[in-house]
């Protein structure tokens, strides 16, 4: 196991939530005549799971909530495909040309990977590494092998999307990293950032498959968690995704970056400020009888009452200020993606015609220069989490595309 920093649960936040399940486990040992600690816990599947459902009733209200996750549906999401027409030009020849969906609500992670057209007679277990805690306990049961078995014959194994266990282990009074792999990767991030952060970075991050199949991340440190580092760190691996079939370039995909973007290079301001994933993302809210918990339903801050409150205690115009970030990211990405095409146009027409150094540097050209638009696109916040650390980014895209037209001009 892989335990991370205690929670910082208050006994009277556990006691309101107690109280409210009609357990007097508050009450002074012995005065309690309830049983033994022991017997609340309830019973782990085969995996060795406790289930979310196994919980509601100790914990009611992060039970509940936790369900209504529910509620972001695939259903009318953004088709990437179709916001940046450039992506089926850009992602040619490899999955994400034939799919990508906006993502959903944790309720539906099973749903979405066993759905999406991107899995094949080809793919492996791997894939399944984000989307259920049953994989999670099986790779930490049985070792990095489960990594490189099939998909098809392991994914009807597993019914539990994203819960309790992911972030918990078994123990709901605690946070803990249960995906070892990211725990591995965190260094001194494990103690320079908060577990609140950890526990949704441990899936919310850019990773990809070593040689040995095993999702891994590109880095081992803080200081390695920044586009400019792991570009590096391929480079220096001769990693490559899959390979453009007009251009010849070694391509990456980028994965979902949250955790990098708001931790890794240039922290953003209100990491800085000590704002945690869980700070911005799930409201403490309090039930009709006074208890006190905070809400499992992940949505935008911009949804929650209680979030909003919080954050116009600095912020007047959150909101505005939220969709001006945005809006200057995405309006370069649109622009910059356009770029990209015509470089890849450009590059697939003269290819034949260059000297073999020239071509690398053009290939490496189109591969750096898309990894670093990539990076800011696939980030789910649109730019929200770190305005300037997308805009340097996507600077450095720019920079390498005017450097790949002029050397092929
Ligand atoms: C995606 C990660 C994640 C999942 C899944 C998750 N939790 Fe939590 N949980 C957290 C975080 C983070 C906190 C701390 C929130 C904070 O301090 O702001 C927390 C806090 C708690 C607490 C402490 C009291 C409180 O409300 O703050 C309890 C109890 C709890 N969770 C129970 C559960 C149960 C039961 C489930 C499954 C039904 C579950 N959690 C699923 C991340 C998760
Ligand atoms: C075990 C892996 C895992 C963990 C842990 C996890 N996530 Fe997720 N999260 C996912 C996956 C996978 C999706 C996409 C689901 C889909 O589209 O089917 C997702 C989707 C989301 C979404 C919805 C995105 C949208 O565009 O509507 C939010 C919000 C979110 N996660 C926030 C968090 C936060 C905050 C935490 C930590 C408290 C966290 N996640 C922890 C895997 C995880
Ligand atoms: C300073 C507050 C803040 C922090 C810290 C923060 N987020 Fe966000 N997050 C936002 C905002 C604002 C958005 C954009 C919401 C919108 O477009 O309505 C967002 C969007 C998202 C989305 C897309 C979901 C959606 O509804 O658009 C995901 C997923 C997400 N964040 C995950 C994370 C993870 C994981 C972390 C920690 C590594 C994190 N966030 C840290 C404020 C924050
Ligand atoms: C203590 C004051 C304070 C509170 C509370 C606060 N913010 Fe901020 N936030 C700032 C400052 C200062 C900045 C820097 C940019 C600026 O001046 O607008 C910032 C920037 C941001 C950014 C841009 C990304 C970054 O970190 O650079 C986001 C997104 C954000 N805040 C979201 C939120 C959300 C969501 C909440 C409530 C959960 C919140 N903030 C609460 C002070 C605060």
């Amino acid at each position: 196991m892989f335990k991370s920093k205690k929670l910082r649960l208050t006994a009277a936040a556990l006691c309101a939530t107690m109280m409210v399940a009609g357990l007097a486990a508050c009450a002074p040992r012995a005065n309690n005549p309830a049983a033994p600690e022991a017997d609340l816990t309830p019973a782990a599947d085969s995996f060795g799971v406790i289930k979310a459902e196994e919980w509601a009733g100790l914990y009611p209200h992060q039970y509940e909530t936790w369900k209504a996750n529910e509620a972001n549906a695939p259903e009318g999401k953004d088709n990437y495909l179709e916001t940046y027409p450039a992506l089926n030009t850009m992602y040619k020849g490899y999955g994400f040309a034939k799919g990508y969906d906006e993502a959903a609500g944790h309720s539906y992670t099973l749903h979405s990977i066993t759905e999406t057209p991107r899995v094949t007679d080809a793919t492996l277990a791997n894939c399944i590494t984000c989307k259920t805690p049953q994989f999670t306990a099986l790779v930490n049961e049985e070792g990095d092998g489960v990594y490189a078995e099939k998909f098809s014959d392991l994914i009807d194994l597993f019914d539990e999307p994203v819960s309790c266990y992911n972030c918990h282990g078994n123990d709901p009074t605690q946070l803990e990293v249960t995906s070892g792999f990211y725990h591995g990767s965190l260094g001194d991030a494990a103690e320079a950032t908060p577990v609140e952060a950890q526990v949704c970075g441990q899936c919310h991050n850019e990773y990809y498959f070593n040689a040995a199949k095993v999702t891994s991340n590109p880095y081992d440190s803080l200081a390695g968690m920044d586009a400019e580092q792991m570009l590096a760190f391929y480079d220096a691996l001769g990693f490559k995704d899959w390979e453009h079939p007009d251009t010849g370039a070694p391509l990456l995909k980028a994965q979902h970056p949250e955790f990098e973007t708001v931790y890794g290079g240039q922290q953003s301001r209100m990491a800085a400020a000590g704002f945690s994933c869980a700070d911005c993302h799930m409201a403490t809210e309090e039930s009709d009888t006074g208890a006190r918990y905070s809400s499992h339903e992940l949505v935008s801050p911009l949804e929650s009452p209680e979030l909003m409150e919080k954050c116009g205690l600095c912020h007047d115009d959150l909101a505005g200020e939220v969709a001006a970030w945005q809006k200057g990211v995405t309006d370069r990405e649109q622009a910059i993606s356009q770029d990209i095409v015509r470089y890849i146009e450009k590059l697939a027409s003269v290819k034949d015609s260059l000297d073999p150094e020239t071509l690398a540097r053009a290939q490496q050209i189109h591969r750096h220069a898309q990894f670093y638009w990539d990076y800011v696109m696939v980030e789910n916040s649109e730019g929200a989490h770190n305005p300037e650390a997308a805009h340097a980014n996507l600077d450095k895209a720019e920079a390498l595309l005017a450097e790949g037209f002029a050397l092929l001009a």
